[in-house]
């Protein structure tokens, strides 16, 4: 097998991870996550989301999670902007606190979309154009996310052949970089591979990345797959937080921790700290109250207290 010897991972936890959350969490919490994330050698990160707060109130604090980040050199901050709207309100702010990279986020699921960014797969695209122009022209990296890319908590299954049309669609209007996003955790390994195999047909193996939940536990074997054909990044989340609020029943990404464990048993390179990025897990989790979801974070706690 030839597999990567580096993966980048992007931790979603401050944004994928907490939005869906009932207890609002302060701003002051999210940016010691952020930072502390960034401490165990996080290269990449969503920090948070310009959408509307009454779709999504635990993202609310957007501009405030954006001012108070102490930046790392090396470390790309991205947040969602589904519209010019959310790329305005970004960009309000000085420059120095602009994100490096804006996400736009479609779906392969025409059911999906309405329900999460309200309007059609067509519509999404028209909307996603000018923010993809707008945020080229200020030298800022657009990346897109394609939801539902292997099932829909509306349509069931979805075929490969949406996936590469929506794949298209986004190079079309110049995205950058795609994450194929199992949203809802149904994906099995051959699934997820031809998902990815039309991604791959509009965009090169190093512009597409895994964004995988893990609610069914196919999360891992679904990376391992993923690398087998060459993908090297990947959005995971530390301590496994999050859901998406229109995916019901849907869990968190997979965990960061248990990514990290995985690849480097496999002698990969993530320039991650296991320890610290535990220690970050378990301060978000402390402070919702419950344990880390990660068999790798539970498996070393386990083994400091003992
Ligand atoms: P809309 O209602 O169609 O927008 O929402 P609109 O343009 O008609 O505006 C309606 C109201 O929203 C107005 O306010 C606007 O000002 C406001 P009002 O006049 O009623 O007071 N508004 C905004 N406010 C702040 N920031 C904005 C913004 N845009 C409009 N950017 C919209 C469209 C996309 C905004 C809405 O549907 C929304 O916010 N949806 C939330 C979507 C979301 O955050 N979902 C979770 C993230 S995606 C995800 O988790 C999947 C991913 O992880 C991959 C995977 O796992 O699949 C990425
Ligand atoms: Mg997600």
């Amino acid at each position: 097998m030839n597999l990567p010897s580096t993966v980048k991972l992007v931790d979603v936890g401050p944004r994928d991870g907490l939005q869906n959350e009932k207890q609002l969490v302060p701003a002051a919490i999210k940016i010691e996550l952020i930072h502390r994330l960034q401490e165990a050698g996080v290269k990449h990160l969503e920090t948070t989301s310009f959408v509307s707060p009454k779709w999504v109130p635990q993202m609310a604090d957007n501009a405030q999670v954006m001012a108070g980040l102490i930046r790392k050199t090396g470390v790309r901050y991205a947040v969602l902007t589904p519209n010019m709207q959310g790329l305005q309100a970004a960009l309000a702010a000085p420059r120095e606190q602009w994100p490096d990279e804006i996400v736009v986020f479609g779906a392969a699921s025409e059911a999906f979309s309405q329900r999460n960014i309200n309007c059609s797969i067509a519509q999404s695209i028209e909307r996603f154009r000018p923010v993809a122009e707008a945020a080229r022209a200020q030298g800022i990296h657009v990346r897109g996310a394609i939801s539902c890319t292997v099932g829909c908590p509306y349509e069931g299954e979805i075929a490969p052949e949406r996936v590469a049309m929506v794949a298209r669609l986004m190079r079309d209007i110049g995205v950058q970089h795609i994450g194929v996003a199992d949203t809802i955790g149904v994906g099995t390994p051959l699934k997820v591979k031809r998902a990815l195999e039309a991604a791959l047909q509009h965009y090169s193996v190093d512009d597409i990345s895994g964004h995988f939940h893990d609610t069914y536990g196919q999360a891992l074997a679904n990376t391992l797959a993923s690398l087998e054909l060459g993908i090297w990044q990947y959005d995971t989340s530390v301590a496994g937080l999050g859901g998406c609020p229109y995916a019901k029943g849907a869990t968190g990404n997979v965990a960061t921790e248990d990514v990290v464990y995985l690849l480097h048993g496999m002698g990969i390179e993530t320039g991650i700290d296991l320890d610290k990025l535990v220690d970050a897990g378990a301060f978000i989790s402390d402070f919702l109250g419950r344990k880390p979801n990660s068999r790798a974070a539970t498996a070393l706690l386990n083994k400091r207290e003992n």
